[in-house]
């Protein structure tokens, strides 16, 4: 690290001087201190005095949330203050290339969520790991491009929000918004999820794990008698009800398990619930608070793909959701306690079951939930007086103090 050394004596004469490592000592018999000044890198901080902090926007992605990830892009991107912030926006593709996009046309039918997709990349970027200047490079010209100060990833699913742009970002010095590396990679993946909330003393669906390789039951029969019928059968590592499938007979079951594996190599087989859909937004770090209650209500026989995102008249959203009190708050109290138990921060949606007979069943916990202005998380927030801006401004402020005490810790 660099740093200038200032000594002032009582003659208040100054020296600067350049070596490293005092911060701030008295020299005796001179009647001196030394003060250094760390500095990071000039030029970096140089820069950082005359400007606004900068946001890079991440979305699309390599999942099967493409479309999502841009829907959710065009909201957050909207709702960043200008007055307090820069925005370098970065679209990554479906090949999973970063690419600079312009803000004024990286979206080719932005308001069609069935046909919109990214503009053709104008240019490619380069990452330059390590805490100096620069991060980014524009690989159509070599040039830098302003230093980042913080990220607003809306990559969701796999590589968006498994740990694997968290890690890519932590090692590009950039804070970023969303759980961290173990946060993201334990709620990524649902039977992960559930070991470590079974541990934690949260009640999860039952269910059991099988693996492509084998090493567990596959049989219809033996999974039947454990669990009965109805059952739900989803790849562990997914999300936005790709490859979930709710089963009621044998020849469904082999074709459910066929469409669960084509995802993933480990797939979860769960009792079916019959309740409500509760849901509650979470965010913060040390100390997180939890939003009100919102309920799901759909006719349909689950919450599925084409309904989150296609449906016209989408299923209603019922916020706050009509609860008693104390099982208002029971739901609460177990997303706070799983919210920590997981290696959470900044935020989370954690959605929960809510059988007839009242038992409250955590299913599962999204680190990058949905971020359009129509999605659950913002609105559950709404509802709870924290507005779609000053949700996206409090979740920047969140994740360069987590950084920031990260540095100190
Ligand atoms: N065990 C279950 N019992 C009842 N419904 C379920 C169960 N598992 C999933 N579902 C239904 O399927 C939807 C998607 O499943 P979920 O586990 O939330 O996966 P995803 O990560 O894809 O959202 C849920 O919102 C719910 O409607
Ligand atoms: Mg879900």
């Amino acid at each position: 690290m660099n740093a200038y050394h200032i000594f002032v004596s009582f003659k208040y004469t100054l020296t600067v001087l350049g070596s490293d490592k005092i911060l701030r000592m008295y020299i005796p018999r001179t009647g001196a201190y030394a003060i250094s000044i760390p500095l990071i890198n000039e030029t970096v901080m140089q820069q950082k005095e005359r400007r606004k902090l900068r946001v890079a926007v991440l979305f699309g992605g390599q999942s099967a949330e493409h479309e999502v990830s841009l829907r959710s892009s065009i909201n957050v991107i909207r709702a960043i203050n200008r007055k307090k912030y820069d925005l370098t926006l970065i679209g990554v593709d479906k090949y999973g290339r970063w690419t600079l996009c312009r803000e004024k046309d990286y979206l080719i039918n932005p308001e069609n969520p069935a046909t919109i997709c990214l503009s053709p990349a104008q240019s490619y970027l380069g990452v330059v790991p390590g805490q100096q200047h620069p991060q980014l490079i524009n690989a159509a010209n070599g040039q830098a491009l302003p230093f980042i100060d913080v990220a607003f990833s809306v990559l969701h699913g796999t590589y968006g929000e498994d740990g694997s742009v968290q890690g890519l970002l932590r090692v590009l010095s950039i804070p970023y918004v969303g759980a961290d590396v173990l946060g993201s990679a334990v709620c990524m993946d649902k039977d992960m999820t559930k070991r470590v909330l079974r541990d934690a003393g949260v009640p999860v669906t039952p269910s059991v794990t099988l693996f492509r390789q084998g090493g567990a039951i596959r049989n219809f029969d033996a999974i039947v008698s454990q669990l009965g019928l109805p059952i739900f059968i989803k790849p562990a590592n997914q999300g936005s009800s790709v490859g979930v499938s709710r089963v009621n007979n044998r020849t469904a079951f082999d074709e459910a398990i066929a469409l669960a594996f084509y995802y993933d190599a480990k797939i979860l087989v769960e009792q079916a619930i019959i309740g409500r859909e509760i849901e509650t937004a979470v965010l913060g770090n040390d100390s997180p608070e939890v939003s009100v209650c919102g309920e799901i209500c759909s006719n349909d026989a689950f919450y599925t793909y084409n309904i989150k995102y296609f449906k016209s008249d989408q299923p209603g959203l019922i916020i706050p959701a009509p609860l008693t009190a104390s099982v208002d708050a029971a739901i609460r109290k177990t997303a706070r306690q799983a919210y920590l138990a997981l290696s959470c921060s900044i935020m989370a949606r954690v959605d929960f079951f809510l059988t007839d007979q009242g038992e409250i069943l955590l299913n599962e916990v999204n680190t990058l939930p949905g971020f359009t202005s129509l999605s659950m998380y913002p609105k559950l927030w709404a509802a709870s007086g924290l507005d779609y801006c000053a949700l996206v401004d409090r979740l920047l402020t969140l994740a360069l103090s987590r950084a920031h005490e990260a540095r100190l810790g």
